[in-house]
C-alpha cells in the first residue's frame, strides 16, 4: 500500500469575534502527549460519554498505543492568541482508515469521537474540522467516509453530506 498521507497540512481560521485570536486545524502528532495532557482529553470525551480521568501513565500509554497504527490519525482545532498565552485544544477527532480485501484494497475511513469544546461552538470550527478530515480521506483515496452519530447531530453531518441517519456515510 502507498505510504498514507496525514499531517502535512493545517488550515488557519480567523475568529471572527476577536481578531487576536486564531484557530489551527491539523493532525496531532505522537509527539504530543506532553502538552496535551490527560485531563484535557477527560475533558473533551466527557462532553461525548461517561468517561473516567486517566492516570498520566495510563494516559501516556493510551496516546502511545492509538499512534503506534499508521491507520489512525487525530486530528486537533488549537486556539492561538497573539498575547503569547500557550495554545490550547479546543476541538478533536479520530480517524481510522480501513484497507479492504475487496475492491482491490481500496480504503474506507471511519470517523471517531468528534467534540468541540462547549465554549467555542457555534462558531464553525466543527464543520471546518470535518471537511479538513474529509479532505485527508480523500488525500488517502477512501472510497467511504462512515461514522456513527447521535439523532442530535444528524443534520449537523448532513450540512457536510453524509446520509442514512445515524450510521452515516459520505461517498
Ligand atoms: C456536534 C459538534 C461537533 C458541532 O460542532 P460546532 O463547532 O458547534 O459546529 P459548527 O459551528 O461548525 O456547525 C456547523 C453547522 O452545523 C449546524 N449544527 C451544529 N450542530 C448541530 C446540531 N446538533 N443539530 C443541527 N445543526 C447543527 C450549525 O448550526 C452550523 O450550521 P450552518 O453551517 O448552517 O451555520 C459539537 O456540537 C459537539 O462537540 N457536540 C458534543 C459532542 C458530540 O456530540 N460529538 C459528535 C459525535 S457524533
Amino acid at each position: 500500500m502507498k505510504e498514507l498521507s496525514w499531517t502535512t497540512h493545517s488550515v488557519q481560521l480567523i475568529d471572527t469575534e476577536d481578531d487576536e485570536v486564531n484557530f489551527t486545524i491539523r493532525a496531532i502528532t505522537r509527539y504530543e502527549y506532553s502538552w496535551i495532557t490527560s485531563e484535557t482529553f477527560h475533558s473533551f470525551y466527557s462532553q461525548l460519554t461517561k468517561c473516567n480521568l486517566l492516570s498520566k501513565s495510563e494516559y501516556e500509554e493510551w496516546f502511545s498505543k492509538v499512534h503506534e497504527s499508521p491507520y489512525f490519525q487525530m486530528f486537533g482545532v488549537i486556539k492561538s492568541t497573539k498575547d503569547g498565552t500557550l495554545p490550547q485544544i479546543v476541538g478533536i477527532g479520530s480517524m481510522w482508515l480501513d484497507p479492504k480485501y475487496y475492491r482491490n484494497k481500496s480504503i474506507s475511513a471511519r470517523i471517531e469521537d468528534v467534540v468541540v469544546d462547549r465554549k467555542y461552538r457555534g462558531k464553525g470550527l466543527g464543520k471546518a474540522l470535518l471537511r479538513f478530515m474529509m479532505d485527508k480521506a480523500k488525500e488517502n483515496k477512501c472510497y467511504k467516509i462512515t461514522l456513527h452519530c447521535s439523532k442530535n447531530n444528524v443534520k449537523f453531518y448532513e450540512k457536510l453530506g453524509f446520509t442514512e441517519g445515524i450510521d452515516m456515510i459520505f461517498k
